[in-house]
Order: structure tokens, then C-alpha cells, then sequence
């Protein structure tokens, strides 16, 4: 088994190589997205996994994408305790402007749903010290059949800014492949002439896979974007998060090399706080997406996010790990029938010794109970660590690589480790 140390060498020697390929291509084209933002894996809201094209307001005013929806999150992460825990950026996806654009060719915010307009929207959240997200397509038509920017980039690109856009997130239906390859480095172009940095987010890889049938070329798509979609959209229902799950755990080998500061795999939203999970479901979606070193993106009515999925949301030991500023992309093992991921992250003890993190993950129906001996999984030192049970909260025991540790994972339930080097 790999050691952390070897783990941590396979990721650094990757990133420098990364960073000489990075400057090829400043040489070769001239332009990079480089905008020095996503640093750490974004944090924040998004309206599509539970609002999806809430446009129909009168039919459903409980579920329905417009501004009185947008100011509600901004304030909910004011007050509630988000803002202080990295909550950040919030995010509308598809289904937010008229259905044509008005004479003079300008995206147009849907006149009842968001009657101020968007640049009243990004001054409130901007006035709470959060950041403001939007949505477009690389088509004529976005997904839901909305005006897309196909056409438009630079126009559309100059509004975002004109609006104080801080990211923004960039779906590919209904384009070829051969275009689909550039119109993505095109539009991030265009965001870059504007001279707002703008977090992008792209779906490059994922249309490559899945509608296109091809490989994603992450190499290519890296120096162009903040964060990439590699999978099929979440959806509040667990079976949905454990495909993609299990996604990333069989392609963890293709991904993690590309996985770091200011360039991110994305498996799309957290669906806490939408009643749609288990006590377990929810513990298995937040772990692994802090051990991936994932976004955590929620999308729900904060209204009905329970005291559970709250105190979830706002774990600061979980957040550590999520948040970790060396962004590596945990491994995967499978140990008897659990799915085992491991993470090397911060603090250090000197410059030597990493912290950890262990994720037991179990999908079975029955407890799954391991005795892990820690000289096979990481531990090679002769340090001691301290032992945090992250869903429980307290430090349990003291290890040093000559032991093991034992764990009884409850039926679809995660339970998470911190070892801090003592
Ligand atoms: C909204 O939904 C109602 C009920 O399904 C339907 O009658 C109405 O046409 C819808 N309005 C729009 C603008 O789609
Ligand atoms: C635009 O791209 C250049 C590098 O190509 C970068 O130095 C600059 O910070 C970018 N500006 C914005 C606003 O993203
Ligand atoms: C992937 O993209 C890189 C950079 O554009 C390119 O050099 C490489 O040939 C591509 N690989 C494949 C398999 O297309
Ligand atoms: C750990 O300690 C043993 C003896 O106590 C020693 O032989 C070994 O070299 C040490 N290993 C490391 C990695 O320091
Ligand atoms: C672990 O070690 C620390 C520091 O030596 C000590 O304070 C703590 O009580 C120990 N914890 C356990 C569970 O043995």
C-alpha cells in the first residue's frame, strides 16, 4: 500500500509538472485563466439541485427562483452562522432571464422574478461581504431552452461584469464537440477582457464524456477553468449521490492529478437540508465531498434545513478537511466491503509530518466492522497521533503506526477520522 508520504510525492511531482506544462502554454497562446481566484474549493449556494427552473411562481410560490429566493440565502448565511464557517459565493443557475433578448441584444433578468434587476442583487450580497454567482450556456439556448451566449460572448461577458458577477458557471448542451473543444477557452477568454476576475465554471469535461462519447482531456481543460463538472447532475435522492460517488472513486487515478488550488474537479451540489437523505446519507455526502477536497455547494430552501443537517453543515472539523489549503483529492481503497478514503492534509507538525484524514464509507444494508492496522495505510513514522472522531466530536484515542484502529460502520453511514501528529 501506498504510504501518505508516497501518496503526497505522486501529488507534488504531479502539480510541478502541471506548473511546467502551465507555462508552456502561456508561451504557446498567450492567454490562461489565471485569474488567482478558487484558491480553496468554492463554498456556497446554488438554485438548480432543489429549485431546478422554478419559473413558475404562481403555480408554486413555495418553489420559485427570484430575487426574494436570493436576498433569503444571502441573509440566511448572514445571520445563521454560513458566512462565519466559508459559506460564500451564491449561485443562480438556469431559468433567471426573459425568454429573448431585448433590442439592443442584452440577456434581460425575467422582469417579474427579479424586478431590480441583477446588479441589486450583487449589491446586497455584496453589502453582506458574500459573492455572487450566475449562470449561461455556451449554445443559443441554455439547457432549459432559456437564451444561451452562443454568439455573445463578449457582450454577455461585459454584463456579468457590468453586474459584479464573481462567478460564474457555464453549461454545454446542444453544441458540437468540435466546438464545445474552444468555445469554452473563447468565453473564459472574454470574462478575462472584462478585467472582473470571475470564478468559471465549466461542464467541459462532463458533455466530452457523456454526450460526446469521448475521453475528457483534463490537461486541456485545466488551464481554462476554476472548477469542472465531470458527472451527471446530483439530485436530492441518494442513489443519484452514490453514482457519483462510486464515479470518483473508480476514476480517482485520471483525476486527482488535475485536483488542487485554483483547479477543481466538481461532483456538483450537496443535497443536505432538502429531506431527502438519511442521517447516514447525508454523513456519506459530506465526508467524502470533504475528503475529495470537493466545493460544498448547498441547494435548498434554508428554510428546511433541519438542526441536524445544520450542525453538518457548519462542522468546523469536517470544514478543516473540506477546506484544507492543499486541496489533495483523498485516495480510495476498498477494505473488505467499505470503501476506505484517505487524506493527507494540514496542519504539520515541523515541515514533516502530516495530519490525516480516514473515511470509512459503507453502502451495505448490515454494520461492516475492520480492524485497520495504520502502518498499512499511511502511517510510516514513528510519531504518535491524536485520534479525532469527526461526526462525534471528540479525540478517542492515541495511535502510533504499530496499531490499529477498529471500526464498526453503521448500515449507509460514513465515519470519519482526523489524526493530528502529536
Ligand atoms: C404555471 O403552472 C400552471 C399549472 O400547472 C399552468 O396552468 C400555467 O400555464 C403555468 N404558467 C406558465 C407561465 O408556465
Ligand atoms: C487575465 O489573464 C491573465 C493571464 O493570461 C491574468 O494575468 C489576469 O489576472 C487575468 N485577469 C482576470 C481579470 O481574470
Ligand atoms: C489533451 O490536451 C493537450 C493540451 O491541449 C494536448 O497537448 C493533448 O494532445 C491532448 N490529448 C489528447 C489525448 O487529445
Ligand atoms: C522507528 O523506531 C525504530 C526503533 O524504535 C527504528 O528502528 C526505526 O528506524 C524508526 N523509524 C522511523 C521511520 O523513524
Ligand atoms: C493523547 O495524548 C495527549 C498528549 O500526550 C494526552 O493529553 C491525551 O490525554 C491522550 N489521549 C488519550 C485518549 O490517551
Amino acid at each position: 500500500m501506498d504510504s501518505i508520504q508516497e501518496i503526497l510525492h505522486t501529488m507534488l511531482t504531479s502539480h510541478r509538472l502541471l506548473h511546467a506544462y502551465i507555462a508552456l502554454l502561456i508561451l504557446d497562446n498567450g492567454w490562461l485563466l489565471d485569474n488567482g481566484l478558487a484558491k480553496l474549493p468554492p463554498m456556497g449556494w446554488m438554485s438548480w439541485g432543489w429549485y431546478m427552473c422554478a419559473d413558475n411562481c404562481t403555480h408554486n410560490p413555495n418553489k420559485c427562483l427570484d430575487e426574494k429566493l436570493i436576498l433569503s440565502v444571502a441573509d440566511a448565511f448572514y445571520t445563521e452562522g454560513y458566512q462565519e464557517a466559508g459559506y460564500e459565493y451564491i449561485i443562480i443557475d438556469d431559468c433567471w432571464s426573459e425568454r429573448t433578448r431585448d433590442e439592443f441584444g442584452s440577456l434581460v433578468p425575467d422582469r417579474k422574478r427579479f424586478p431590480r434587476g441583477m446588479k441589486y442583487i450583487a449589491d446586497y450580497i455584496h453589502k453582506r461581504g458574500l459573492k455572487f454567482g450566475m449562470y449561461t450556456n455556451i449554445a443559443y439556448d441554455t439547457c432549459m431552452r432559456y437564451p444561451g451566449s452562443r454568439g455573445y460572448f463578449e457582450k454577455d461577458a461585459k454584463l456579468f461584469a457590468s453586474w459584479d458577477v464573481d462567478y460564474l458557471k457555464v453549461d454545454g448542451c446542444f453544441v458540437a464537440e468540435s466546438y464545445l473543444d474552444h468555445a469554452y477557452i473563447d468565453l473564459g477568454k472574454a470574462l478575462n477582457e472584462t478585467g472582473r476576475p470571475m470564478v468559471y465554471s465549466c461542464s467541459w469535461p462532463y458533455y466530452k464524456l457523456f454526450i460526446h462519447k469521448h475521453a475528457a482531456n483534463y490537461s486541456a481543460v485545466l488551464p481554462y477553468c476554476n472548477l469542472w463538472r465531470n458527472y451527471h447532475d446530483i439530485m436530492p435522492a441518494f442513489g443519484n449521490i452514490y453514482y457519483t460517488l462510486k464515479f470518483y472513486e473508480k476514476n480517482y487515478e485520471n483525476l486527482y492529478k488535475f485536483h488542487g488550488p485554483g483547479h477543481w474537479n466538481d461532483p456538483d451540489m450537496l443535497m443536505l437540508g432538502t429531506h431527502s437523505l438519511t442521517p447516514g446519507m447525508s454523513r456519506i455526502q459530506v465526508a467524502v465531498y470533504a475528503m475529495l477536497s470537493a466545493p460544498w455547494i448547498i441547494s435548498c430552501d434554508m428554510n428546511m434545513v433541519t438542526p441536524f443537517d445544520k450542525s453538518l453543515l457548519l462542522n468546523m472539523n469536517l470544514i478543516a478537511v473540506a477546506q484544507d489549503p492543499l486541496g489533495i483529492m483523498a485516495k480510495p481503497y476498498q477494505v473488505s466491503r467499505l470503501t476506505l478514503w484517505v487524506k493527507p492534509h494540514m496542519p504539520m507538525k515541523g515541515d514533516k509530518y502530516h495530519s490525516f484524514s480516514f473515511t470509512f464509507v459503507n453502502f451495505e444494508d448490515k454494520f461492516q466492522y475492520v480492524t485497520l492496522p495504520l502502518s498499512k495505510y499511511g502511517i510510516s513514522t514513528n510519531e504518535s497521533y491524536h485520534v479525532l472522531d469527526v461526526f462525534a466530536g471528540k479525540f478517542v484515542l492515541n495511535v502510533t503506526r504499530k496499531d490499529s484502529i477498529e471500526v464498526d460502520v453503521p448500515p449507509v453511514d460514513a465515519v470519519m477520522y482526523t489524526l493530528y501528529p502529536l
